[in-house]
């Protein structure tokens, strides 16, 4: 997969993962690494599927329905190019931390939702429900960061309340950040990220 590798300075802080959103590329989340733990290694990952011209992780069916079979599949794509990638730059593939946003934290949360130990915690800008109906892998202390806007046409908050009621039903912790805006990024939801990863994890 396309992708940046960014060596950090601090070898205590894990690694962070950047998932774009739709559209977007790996340069577009480099920033937000910076502002929540500038100290880390980044793997920064360019999804594999392109919509009219723009990068994603999975196909879509349509806005917010999912190809669920392309998104199994990329899942598992993306988790052996973490593997892989942890032996080639040689980063603890036991301490990866997502940090995505949109279609980015979709596949991150997919990563959770199909394999055990796949993270070590998340950090989920505006995600939906990857899937649902099935069974999820053991999420036991896994901490879980969601920013949510109150007003998002694409995320409605039910979907957020199912996906937090999910994660913490498989063990996870999770804490979710409301901001009264729609489906953007935010500098307070990004602000809240960094002291919630520096809390959890430094
Ligand atoms: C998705 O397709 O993953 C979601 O609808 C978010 C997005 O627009 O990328």
């Amino acid at each position: 997969m396309k992708h940046i590798f960014q060596k950090g300075s601090n070898p205590e802080a894990p690694l962070l993962l950047l998932l774009h959103g739709t559209g977007g590329t790996e340069t577009d989340l480099l920033p937000l690494s910076e502002m929540v733990s500038p100290g880390s290694s980044v793997l920064s990952v360019r999804g594999n599927v392109l919509e009219n011209g723009m990068p994603r992780y999975f196909r879509r069916l349509a806005e917010g329905v999912f190809d669920e079979e392309d998104l199994i599949f990329r899942t598992k794509e993306l988790y052996d190019f973490l593997e892989s990638a942890s032996g080639k730059y040689d980063f603890d593939r036991d301490r990866v931390v997502a940090l995505g946003y949109s279609n980015g934290a979709n596949i991150a949360a997919s990563l959770l939702f199909h394999y055990e130990g796949a993270l070590q915690g998340a950090i989920l800008h505006h995600p939906m429900v990857p899937r649902r109906g099935i069974a999820l892998p053991s999420l036991s202390d896994i901490p879980v960061f969601i920013a949510a806007g109150k007003n998002d046409p694409i995320c409605p908050a039910e979907e957020t309340d199912d996906l937090n009621q999910l994660l913490q039903q498989a063990g996870a912790t999770v804490e979710v950040q409301w901001e009264n805006y729609g489906h953007q990024l935010t500098r307070s939801e990004v602000d809240a990220a960094g002291s919630w990863f520096q809390k959890n994890f430094l």
